[in-house]
């Protein structure tokens, strides 16, 4: 989309901008005609955006679509490295496969695919992903830590952290982790990451981090499979919860956590994590393919994995299916 639309979008947010925000002021502050003005104008409003003409001139942004498309999300975005290149779509299979094609063509690290639906959404170990349309986050970001493959499944668990954070933050939601990636608001799960990595064991090519985030869902807005046990962020909250901001602030924080992760591992956020985990202390199932093996959660090591204490042995698991043995 045109990064003129983003600009002017830019202005009008701004709180006092210098030349103000008639279409004079505007035109001269981007230093185009005055038609030109006009004519983005009247594509932005195209868009969903409600613009209003003061008698003083000045133009007022009444409100913003909440919509997944590139001007609302860059509009304000203080990324440095997330989303320089984003690709929004309307429809598509799965982020995550767009962003791994994208990733095997080379685009840099920080690209990232958002889409208002999903319609073939994918979950860890061979789910499937409910991805309604304009209820969600559904987004996956290109990462190319230099780092060897063990160490890279920390990136799930840092995606999980930004996420809690940010809910915490804007939200006064309290967010509980079930290791390794989801993250829970009341025993209902509310956001998934599905990190999948191309590498040797002792580098990384890259990784692409790919999260399903529900934020305006009511519980008829899931399949009644999943209604036991699936959550939104305007469920928790009670009220209705801005997407596109939530997004723009997980994105982020998300690039802030990843930029410490990429100097210090993941060994800087375990306490965080550990106090937000739910599987900690407790007896535990976990199951990996064919295999399942029970003990009490004592830990989380260096790489991001679970320690489980199981009889007499201990026991460092990198990936699985956990379940609470009670639950
Ligand atoms: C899980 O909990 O099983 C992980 C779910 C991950 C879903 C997200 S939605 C965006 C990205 N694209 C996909 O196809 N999957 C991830």
């Amino acid at each position: 989309m045109d990064p003129l639309l983003t600009d002017i979008v830019v202005l009008l947010r701004a709180k006092r901008p210098a030349h103000g925000t008639s279409a004079a002021g505007l035109a001269a502050a981007l230093n185009i005609p005055v038609a030109r003005l006009n004519r983005a104008l009247d594509e932005i409003r195209e868009l969903g955006y409600v613009l209003q003409v003061e008698s003083s001139e000045a133009i007022r942004l009444v409100s913003s679509p909440d919509r997944m498309i590139d001007t609302e999300i860059l509009s304000g975005l203080k990324t440095k490295l997330f989303a320089r290149q984003l690709h929004c779509y309307r429809k598509i299979g799965s982020t995550n496969t767009r962003a791994t094609q994208l990733a095997e063509s080379g685009a840099p690290e920080g690209t990232v695919v958002v889409a208002e639906e999903q319609t073939g959404g994918r979950g860890r170990l061979g789910r499937s992903w409910h991805s309604a349309p304009g209820l969600g986050i559904w987004s996956s970001v290109i990462l190319r830590p230099q780092m060897p493959l063990q160490r890279a499944s920390g990136l799930s668990l840092l995606a999980a952290l930004a996420f809690a954070e940010v809910a915490e933050e804007r939200l006064g939601l309290r967010v509980d982790l079930k290791w390794p990636n989801d993250g829970l608001i009341d025993g209902k799960k509310i956001l998934g990451v599905l990190t999948e990595v191309s590498a040797e064991v002792d580098r990384v090519y890259h990784a692409v981090c790919g999260t399903g985030i529900n934020v305006s869902h009511q519980p008829h807005d899931f399949p009644p499979s999943l209604r036991p046990a699936a959550g939104s962020l305007a469920m928790a909250a009670g009220e209705p919860v801005d997407r596109i901001a939530f997004y723009r602030a997980f994105l982020e924080r998300f690039e802030t956590l990843y930029r410490r992760f990429r100097r210090g591992g993941i060994a800087p956020f375990l306490p965080d994590y550990r106090r937000r985990s739910i599987l900690l202390g407790k007896d535990v199932t976990i199951r990996q393919g064919e295999q399942t093996i029970s003990g009490v959660a004592t830990g989380i090591d260096d790489n991001g994995a679970l320690i489980i204490r199981s009889g007499k042995r201990e026991v460092v698991i990198s990936s699985g299916e956990a379940t609470l043995s009670t639950s």
